[in-house]
């Protein structure tokens, strides 16, 4: 009885097994079947002898490998992913134009879908196709310049709290020691909660909140590797069993869905109540979707289910908070090792008569938008993204590369599923594209009336804002940029005005060496001799006006 038992479950696990070693077999044959016939193949590019992760295991160690790939093998290349299967990687702007506008060609990977849909839902940033066109069009008017201008006095009030905080700590000895990465993380968070779904998170104030908890638990541990996930990006039957090998998982995301039902059924109400967003009510981006949704323009069957705008509470945490946190953080450290540039934009910013300026007023400060755009194209803080092809297609290169056959060729033609990398970051500090001075931190760069410097090939760069990748381009461009920006410029006005910004040293007073890393969203400072501490900004302020202590 017990051994018949034990031999059928035997049975069935092979079974299993067996299935599954032949889907992979299967899907890795066609993938190299892809490779053969694509003209991929003959990119050049550097060679690599680490079979499971490639080349992209020398880039985890190294990040500086990817600069001196451009240089030895040109700025259209093949890298090498897993078992050496190849990625097209381009720095070349007809390309890129290419990939970022035919979004109904270069679509992101089923894994890269899989893995965040599970995390976040239907939501903007996971959907194609049709389904992102719908969303995208009822989406768009909730980021336009009136709304986000309706937004600032909740960017700046959230300023003026940090810095408060920030002051408190400066009393008793003139200076303080502060982590910048984290305070501005709890200030983009309180941010988004409010200029989102009108809810007062309030991180800042040490409170302890439902929503970023849920969030908390379920981004905290969505990098972490598992067997049972890689074989659910493998093989899509595996998606359809409820397993997570951590359950407090699964109960976040149900919290995280009943406070998204919550936030959506208060924003209806809200909208239904309140006509107009100049009052200072149903101003948050929910309540606009769902009022845009109600819009007579909107044909029925184009119209948001609950279950889509659910999806995009999580969505815009994923994308608006870390992301620009990021940016100041990085914008702040920029100061700290350009004291002039330091000085020349707070002399602009204490030019301002007062501590709570509108959008326009910000948007009016010359030096803040030159720093502000010299800070994002050094400092994006996402690197690069991926594309697939779904069918086969030619790409057009503006500059003609040979192949490794010697063969001068102007196109590549690629096959249905070919991956590719957008080397957001790469093209921001282009030399081609920026000048011998691309790496240098230069917010004059930007005074000249028709930045950036070279005319050449800028003006074919893809991206949605500032001539730069920062927030990708095209149809599935960054739709929070303007969002964003204002936010980011209204926390460097504040925190500019009121305080003086140096990098904190070591415990031996010896001079601290920030590099970056990656959470597989955004690329982070961490210090290089404390790396254990995670990403972090030590940073020291003084009050403006306030004496140096020697
Ligand atoms: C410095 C800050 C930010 C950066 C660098 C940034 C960058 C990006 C990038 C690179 C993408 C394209 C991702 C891809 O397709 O692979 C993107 C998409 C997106 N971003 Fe941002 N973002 C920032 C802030 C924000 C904010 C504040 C919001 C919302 C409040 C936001 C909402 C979105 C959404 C919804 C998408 C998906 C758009 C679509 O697929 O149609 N982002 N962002
Ligand atoms: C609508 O706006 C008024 C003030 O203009 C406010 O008192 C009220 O709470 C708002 N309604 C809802 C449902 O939030
Ligand atoms: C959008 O409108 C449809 C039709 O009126 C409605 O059924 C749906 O609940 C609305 N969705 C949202 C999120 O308001």
């Amino acid at each position: 009885m017990l051994v018949s038992v034990l031999l059928t479950t035997l049975k069935t696990t092979l079974g299993l097994v067996g299935l599954t070693a032949g889907f992979v077999a299967c899907r890795l044959s066609l993938a190299f079947l892809r490779e053969w016939r694509s003209s991929a193949r003959l990119l050049p590019g550097p060679p690599t002898k680490d079979w499971l992760s490639g080349n992209f295991g020398e880039l985890r160690d190294n990040p500086d490998a990817e600069q001196g790939w451009i240089a030895r093998w040109g700025r259209t290349m093949r890298l090498r992913s897993f078992l050496g299967l190849g990625i097209v990687y381009t720095l070349d702007t007809t390309a890129l134009h290419h990939i970022l506008t035919r979004t109904d060609i270069y679509q992101k990977s089923d894994g890269a879908r899989f893995s965040l849909g599970r995390l976040v839902g239907p939501g903007i940033l996971v959907v194609e196709g049709e389904q992102h066109r719908q969303q995208r069009r009822i989406m768009n008017p909730a980021f336009g310049a009136p709304q986000v201008r309706a937004l600032t006095s909740i960017f700046v009030d959230k300023s003026l709290q940090l810095r408060d905080l920030w002051a408190a700590q400066t009393t008793e000895t003139g200076s303080a020691n502060v982590e910048a990465l984290s305070w501005l993380s709890k200030a983009t968070l309180d941010v988004i909660g409010l200029a989102g779904f009108n809810h007062d998170i309030n991180s800042l104030g040490g409170a302890h909140d439902e929503l970023a908890e849920s969030f908390e638990r379920i981004f905290g541990s969505g990098g972490e590797f598992s067997f049972i996930r890689l074989l659910q990006m493998l093989v899509p039957w595996f998606r359809r069993l409820p397993i997570d090998a951590d359950t407090s998982v699964l109960d976040a995301q149900a919290k995280m869905k009943s406070i998204g039902r919550r936030l959506l059924a208060e924003a209806k109400r809200e909208a239904v109540e309140n006509g107009t967003f100049e009052t200072g009510h149903g101003r948050d981006l929910l309540t606009l979707l769902v009022k845009a949704n109600t819009s007579k323009d909107i044909p029925d069957s184009q119209r948001l289910s609950d279950e889509d705008v659910i999806a995009q509470v999580p969505t815009f945490l994923v994308a608006g908070h870390e992301t620009t946190s990021t940016a100041v953080t990085w914008a702040l450290y920029a100061l700290t090792q350009h004291p002039d540039i330091q000085a020349k934009l707070r002399a602009e910013l204490l030019s301002v008569q007062t501590d709570t300026p509108t959008m326009d007023e910000l948007n009016a400060l010359p030096y803040l938008e030159c720093f502000v755009r010299e800070a994002s194209r050094l400092y994006a803080p996402v690197l690069g993204t991926g594309r697939n092809a779904v069918k086969d297609d030619v790409v057009p290169l503006g500059t003609p590369i040979t192949d490794t056959k010697g063969n001068v060729v102007d196109s590549i033609r690629v096959k249905k599923g070919q991956p590719f990398l957008v080397p957001i970051a790469a093209l921001n500090k282009d030399t081609n594209i920026w000048g011998p001075d691309a790496l240098e931190f230069k917010p004059e760069r930007w005074e000249s009336p028709q930045p950036p410097p070279s005319d050449l090939l800028t003006t074919a760069i893809p991206g949605v804002w500032g001539h730069m990748l920062t927030f990708l381009g095209g149809p599935r461009g960054c739709i929070g940029f303007r969002f964003s920006l204002v936010e980011t410029k209204a926390l460097l006005f504040t925190l500019v005005r009121a305080f003086e910004f140096e990098l904190a040293t070591g415990e031996g007073g010896e001079k601290l060496e920030i590099t970056s890393r990656g959470n597989g969203i955004v690329e982070r400072p961490i210090v290089k001799s404390e790396m254990e501490k995670g990403c972090q900004l030590p940073l020291v302020i003084r009050p403006v006006g306030s004496q140096k202590q020697v």
